[in-house]
């Protein structure tokens, strides 16, 4: 992968933070977004804007065509079975509320377990204590070993014959934690359960194959993979989503409308409330596009490459804690010393260079690792081994600045 002839695709690199260029490092956050992108939403605004599936004119037939083309290049991307199981939604975490209303409240009763690690975003976590409060199911927590990893013997231990959901990260916003989703799928299915899995933190960064992993579910957010933000899909298997009641009513999802009652469309239309964000799923079909023609296998390498390097370097700061396994996606949660990372974030800002502070929406985690915040530095294929050169110059620049508290 030519990472310099990447960079060039995404405009908003090339300016100054502070007098610094700027170095990006916070796209576990929200992705930057590659001028095909750009073009493609602005080319469905000057010449395509139009509601989908119910004009009968040219421009509602070209969005239409379009909406439902970006359908077809998600369902490829992740290798559903049928774009029936493709369903657009905001991100991520519309997606896990939509399984949690519309699945597990239905399906959950007295004497029922969800079962979650530790390490889950508070999109993870929150939906399953609000369907536990409403079923009457209980909440259980997969331990954690000191590296911040799930062991496949404590999902084993912790998934009982009562287990209806296990709710898990592909990988950890905060410790970079890649868990093994085939092998918990099998776990979860070999006791009735279904496996939920919060791709939020997978799909941008490594290649999904929803029938390999046999997953129940997955959902994951546009904006974190160069798509614009308001985007997002769940994928859901077929026969599970055809049990599913609607999360949403009114316009564009129904079939028939009388005075007192009312049928779904099909799938995935039933999920699809209300007008759809078209523009949204142009730009995720676009960001697809991108990411297949630099290769999700040689991002995935060059990725790989690049933490490999930011370890090796990060390693050398000294009163640096950092925190999260060996193998781990490309991201480095951290902190030096007692400085406070909005402290540290506000430092390195002013040396043009943008990383994330604070509970990173996963406060248990925090709680786990005995700290109130982190700092957090994540990587993208528009990142390369001089934004990690700037990082730790920044790092050491911070430590001369904060000197009296080491
Ligand atoms: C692991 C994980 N899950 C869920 C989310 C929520 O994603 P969104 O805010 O796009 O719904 C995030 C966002 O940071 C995340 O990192």
């Amino acid at each position: 992968m030519d990472v310099n002839a990447v960079r060039k695709e995404f405009p908003i690199l090339d300016q100054e933070i502070n007098g610094h260029p700027l170095v990006y490092l916070d796209s576990s956050a929200t992705a930057q977004k590659p001028l095909k992108v750009i073009e493609a939403v602005n080319e469905y605004y000057r010449f395509n804007n139009s509601n989908v599936h119910r004009g009968v004119h040219t421009l509602g037939s070209r969005a239409t065509d379009q909406y439902e083309g970006a359908r077809e290049k998600v369902r490829r991307f992740i290798n559903a079975k049928s774009t029936a199981e493709v369903i657009f939604n905001r991100g991520t975490t519309t997606g896990i509320n939509t399984i949690a209303y519309s699945y597990a409240r239905n399906h959950l009763t007295e004497g029922d377990e969800i079962v979650l690690t530790q390490m889950e975003h508070h999109s993870n976590i929150i939906p399953w204590q609000q369907v536990a409060k409403a079923t009457g199911a209980s909440l259980k927590y997969i331990p954690l070993q000191s590296d911040g990893t799930a062991t496949l013997e404590d999902v084993r231990n912790t998934v009982t014959e009562n287990t209806k959901i296990l709710a898990i990260a592909h990988v950890s916003n905060v410790l970079g934690t890649i868990n093994p989703i085939k092998e918990m799928a099998k776990i979860a299915h070999d006791h009735g359960a279904v496996i939920v899995v919060d791709g939020a933190q997978g799909a941008p960064h490594t290649k999904v194959d929803v029938q390999d992993m046999d997953c129940d579910f997955y959902t994951f957010s546009g904006h974190k993979m160069c798509a614009p933000t308001g985007i997002g899909v769940l994928y859901g298997k077929r026969e599970l989503l055809e049990k599913m009641e609607p999360f949403e009513f009114g316009g564009e999802m129904i079939d028939f409308v009388n005075l007192y009652d009312s049928t779904w469309k099909e799938l995935p239309w039933k999920f699809e409330g209300g007008t759809p964000i078209i523009a949204g799923a142009i730009g995720l079909g676009a960001a697809i596009d991108f990411l297949n023609d630099v290769g999700i296998e040689a991002i995935e390498e060059h990725e790989h490459n690049l933490i490999g390097y930011a370890m090796e370097r990060m390693n050398t700061v000294e009163d640096l804690t950092i925190y999260g396994p060996e193998k781990r996606a490309a991201l480095v949660t951290f902190n030096l010393a007692d400085v406070h990372s909005h402290d540290l974030s506000t430092v390195l800002d002013s040396e043009g260079v943008a990383i994330r502070a604070g509970h990173h929406c996963a406060q248990p985690l925090m709680k786990w690792l005995e700290v109130v915040a982190t700092a957090r530095a994540s990587f993208y294929l528009y990142n390369n081994k001089e934004d990690v050169d700037r990082l730790v110059d920044g790092l050491l620049k911070a430590k001369e600045y904060f000197g009296d508290v080491f």
